[in-house]
C-alpha cells in the first residue's frame, strides 16, 4: 500500500520538466494550489553513481544532488531517474528513498538524442525486456513504489506489446505521453488511445493505476479527458507556465496580472535561494510565460530577459508600475 492507493480519481499530477518543475516552481505551484503528486526533474542514476562513488563529490556541491533537493511543502513527491542499467536504477532508487522521497519513477520517454544514446528514455520502448529488469531493480532496491513515465510507442503506436509488458512488471502507475518518440511534440496528443491503454489495463492487470498526458490545458479539460477515456490521473506540463494556480482550478486569463507578475518574483527569490547551482537565466522561459498578453507585454519582457538576480528582476517590475 502506498499514497498511490488514497488518490481520489481522476486525480492531477505536476508533470516532470527539466529546468522547470525544479524545488523553486514546486513550491510557486504548491502555495497556489498543489497537485495530487509532485515530480522532480529528471536525473541520471549513472551521474548521481559517477558524481556520488567515483569522484567523490560531496552531496552540497552536487548538482544532481541538487535536483533531489526538497521540502515538506511538496509531497507527496515522486523523484524521476533514468539509466539503461539495472545496477545504477538500484543504487539511484536506494538513494531516493534515503532521501525520503514517496516513490521512484523510472522515465522511459525522453526523445532527447543524447539520453537516448544511452540505451534510457524513449530507447527504453525498444528494448521491453530490459525495461522490465531495470523496473525489477528499482522494486528490489526500495520499498517504494515504483511508476514509470513513457509514450505509446517509438515508431508506431505498440501499446499491445509496450503497455502489457510494462503492465506485467507491476508498476504502482504508468503515465502515458499520448503520442509516439517519432511524433515527438509536432502533432496534437491522441487521447484516443487511452481508451486503448485503458483497455488493455484493465485486462492484463487492473491493479496499475493509468496517467494520461499531453495538451491538457487546464483542470476542466483534464476532468473532462479522463471522463472520455477511463483514466485515472491526468497530468499536466506546459498548462503550469505562467499559471501556477492550474492545480487550483484557474484558467491563464483569471489571474489578475499584478499577482503573476508577484509570482514571478517570488519563484525568483526562491530559485536563489533553493536551487543555488543553476543559471538565472533559466528563468527566462518563466518570465516568457508570465510576462505576455497586455499592454507593454513585450517591452517589459525584454527588460527582465537582460536581469541577473532576483531583485534586479523585482526593480525592473516596480519600475514599470
Ligand atoms: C521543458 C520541458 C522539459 C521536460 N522534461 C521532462 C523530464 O525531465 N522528464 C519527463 O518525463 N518528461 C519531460 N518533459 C515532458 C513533459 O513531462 C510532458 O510529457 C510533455 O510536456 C507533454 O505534456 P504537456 O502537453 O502537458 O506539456 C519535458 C517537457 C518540456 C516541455
Amino acid at each position: 500500500m502506498s499514497f498511490w492507493n488514497d488518490l481520489e480519481k481522476p486525480f492531477f499530477v505536476m508533470a516532470p520538466m527539466a529546468d522547470v518543475t525544479d524545488a523553486a516552481f514546486r513550491q510557486l505551484v504548491a502555495k497556489r494550489g498543489a497537485p495530487d503528486v509532485f515530480w522532480t526533474e529528471f536525473v541520471s542514476a549513472d551521474g548521481l553513481y559517477h558524481t556520488r562513488e567515483i569522484k567523490k563529490m560531496k552531496d552540497e556541491e552536487n548538482p544532481l544532488m541538487g535536483i533531489l533537493a526538497k521540502t515538506d511543502a511538496e509531497r507527496p513527491i515522486l523523484a524521476q531517474i533514468f539509466s539503461s542499467k539495472p545496477e545504477m536504477i538500484a543504487y539511484a532508487a536506494k538513494l531516493v528513498a534515503e532521501l525520503g522521497f514517496d516513490g521512484v519513477d523510472i522515465n522511459m520517454g525522453c526523445p532527447d538524442r543524447a539520453i537516448e544514446k544511452q540505451g534510457c528514455g524513449a530507447a527504453m520502448m525498444k528494448n521491453p525486456k530490459l525495461a522490465q529488469e531495470i523496473i525489477r531493480a528499482a522494486q528490489a532496491a526500495s520499498n517504494l513504489p515504483v511508476s514509470v513515465k513513457t509514450r505509446v510507442g517509438y515508431h508506431n503506436e505498440s501499446l499491445d506489446e509496450w503497455l502489457t509488458a510494462l503492465l506485467e512488471a507491476n508498476l504502482a502507475a504508468i503515465t502515458l505521453h499520448l503520442r509516439t518518440r517519432k511524433e515527438m511534440s509536432l502533432v496534437p496528443a491522441d487521447w484516443e488511445l487511452m481508451k486503448k491503454a485503458v483497455e488493455i489495463r484493465n485486462r492484463v492487470n487492473p491493479s496499475v493505476l493509468l496517467i494520461g498526458n499531453g495538451d491538457v490545458q487546464d483542470l476542466d479539460d483534464a476532468r473532462a479527458k479522463a471522463a472520455a477515456s477511463g483514466c485515472d490521473g491526468v497530468m499536466l506540463g506546459r498548462a503550469m507556465f505562467g499559471n501556477p494556480w492550474v492545480f487550483a482550478g484557474r484558467k491563464p486569463e483569471d489571474t489578475p496580472l499584478a499577482e503573476k507578475l508577484a509570482a514571478l518574483i517570488e519563484l525568483a527569490q526562491d530559485f536563489e535561494k533553493l536551487t543555488p547551482r543553476k543559471n538565472f537565466s533559466i528563468l527566462k522561459k518563466h518570465i516568457k510565460a508570465f510576462v505576455t498578453g497586455f499592454d507593454g507585454a513585450a517591452e517589459l519582457r525584454a527588460k527582465l530577459m537582460e536581469t541577473d538576480s532576483a531583485a534586479a528582476l523585482a526593480a525592473a517590475i516596480a519600475e514599470r508600475t
